[in-house]
């Protein structure tokens, strides 16, 4: 699926947490995919860093494998590979202590070219490296710092965490990644809505009648106990990922361009209009689960609590919400938003529900005139269908079917689809925020947030519970029922 490529201009990449998962998983393979296509311009380096001592030989066998494990087989090009880790140098170094900065700052050099921080690793280090990249004079104009969340746990903490890393660095150079927004279906959806006059007239709450965001995972814990059981799946994915795709549904066109700040001020004005969700209404509108034994990806599965190996977590694996955007374009129209883990399949997609015919002239013979619906597939199998109604061929009179006008990408374009951070990386060295989190962005949603914890806090909201492998418990179908709706069924 990749286009031209256009050639970024020559950096220097320091990945903090080098060896961690994330590095080995996403960024060095797709580091590895932008240099296969000849992306880079030399002198390109990466530097890995972390506490464990390694030499550069070592850190450079670390990114082989991690390529020959986390690349496809067929995208392995050899020389491409020696090429890639040729880039690659390591220091040791510690951010509690600041042992090894001064090594660092000696391997970059005096360097000017781009220089990114990449802080692949707990958030409660981001304010202790930025902190010694300042002391010892690793900040230049040309630097960015790159950070993934949790961006804190709340409001408060989240504030703490952009003050530290603001004191240092400037707004403009402050990379936060929500990966959801380098998915290239994910980008597809503001070229939908803002490259065919077609939907605009539609966009709003005249013509639509519901929008559903649901992001189902397979998988469970993984390997993330601590991180997950004190972070729940309000936090883990609705205050970032699914909000960040609300937004893109909802904001209001960008004015004149596609500039940074033009998009993430539409965002934020999205995320300041969310209707308040308080202890009152919490039971109503949110729905939390915990999933429990089941079966997944065809065999058992242990229930969260086993997994955990702790049995009194009220930590929530699944959540519903149903969200509404008060302001003229959105106002009556809800967004249901679902996410969870051990789901029945590994889907992530985004349905726009039009409002139905206004009378149906075929009668009852004809069946059901069911109304129109856009689906944006985010993953996997990336699509776009507009679900409409048609006559079943045949001489047996009028019988109506709705049937889906598709494009699947990989049909369409064929190739590889780039993984998200191949982009974001890019768009990192470009200076190009678009795709990244303004400060404003991630305190706005964690305002929104915060009160729905309150009041499960308060209420004493449970989480219940849900065999793994299903669609979570039944009041998420309840929720979206008792307001005459269904969840799309993806297939
Ligand atoms: C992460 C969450 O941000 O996104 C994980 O912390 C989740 O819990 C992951 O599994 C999902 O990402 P993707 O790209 O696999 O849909």
């Amino acid at each position: 699926m990749t286009s031209q490529i256009i050639p970024v201009e020559p950096f220097d990449l320091i990945i903090f947490g080098g060896t961690g998962d994330l590095s080995e998983r996403k960024l060095l393979p797709a580091l590895y995919h932008r240099q296969r296509d000849n992306q880079f311009t030399e002198p390109t380096r990466i530097i890995g860093t972390s506490r464990s001592n390694l030499s550069d030989g070592e850190f450079q066998e670390f990114a082989r494998k991690a390529i020959h494990e986390h690349v496809q087989k067929e995208y392995i090009d050899d020389e491409q590979v020696e090429k890639f880790v040729g880039r690659l140098a390591y220091v040791s170094a510690d951010a509690t202590t600041g042992e090894g900065f001064a090594e660092l700052k000696q391997a970059i050099g005096d360097s000017q070219a781009i220089r990114a921080f990449y802080l692949a690793v707990t958030p409660a280090l981001f304010g202790k490296i930025a902190a010694e990249l300042s002391t010892h004079d690793l900040i230049t104009e040309n630097s960015r710092i790159v950070v993934e969340k949790p961006i804190g746990r709340d409001l408060a903490s989240a504030k703490a965490l952009n003050d530290q890393i603001g004191s240092v660095f400037g707004e403009h150079q402050i990379f936060r990644i929500d990966h959801y927004l380098g998915k290239e279906t994910v980008q597809n959806l503001m070229a939908l809505r803002f490259a065919n006059a077609l939907f605009e007239p539609l966009w709003n709450s005249a013509h639509i009648d519901h929008v559903q965001i649901t992001v189902a995972e397979t998988v469970g814990l993984e390997d993330r106990v601590t991180y997950y059981d004190t972070a729940g799946a309000l936090r883990d994915m609705v205050q970032n990922h699914i909000l960040q795709l609300l937004c893109l549904v909802a904001m209001e066109p960008p004015s004149s361009s596609m500039e940074a700040n033009a998009v993430r001020d539409e965002k934020l004005k999205v995320l300041r209009s969310l209707k308040r969700i308080n202890g009152q209404e919490a039971p109503k509108t949110t729905v939390r689960g915990q999933y429990r034994a089941g079966a997944s990806a065809g065999g058992p599965v242990k229930g969260y609590l086993e997994e955990l190996g702790k049995p009194d977590s009220t930590t929530e694996t699944f959540v519903a919400v149903k969200a509404e955007i008060e302001n003229w374009r959105w106002a009556g129209v809800p967004f249901y938003l679902r996410t969870g883990k051990r789901l029945a399949t590994r889907v992530s997609e985004i349905v726009i529900e039009f409002k139905p015919v206004p009378y149906n002239i075929f009668g009852e013979a004809a069946g059901n005139v069911s109304p129109n619906a856009l689906v944006i597939r985010l993953q996997p199998d990336e699509s776009v269908k507009q679900f409409i109604m048609v006559k079943d061929p045949g001489p047996g009179g009028m019988r109506l079917r709705q049937l889906p006008l598709d494009m699947i990408f990989s049909d369409t374009f064929g190739g590889r689809s780039p993984d998200a951070y191949e982009r974001l990386l890019m768009d990192v060295i470009r200076g190009n925020q678009t795709l990244f989190m303004r400060r404003d962005e991630v305190e706005a949603a964690w305002k929104w947030v915060g009160p729905i914890l309150d009041a499960w806090a308060e209420t004493r909201q449970e989480a219940q519970g849900y065999t793994a492998g299903t669609w979570g418990p039944s009041a998420s179908i309840a929720l979206i029922e008792r307001d005459g709706r269904t969840w799309h069924e993806s297939n």
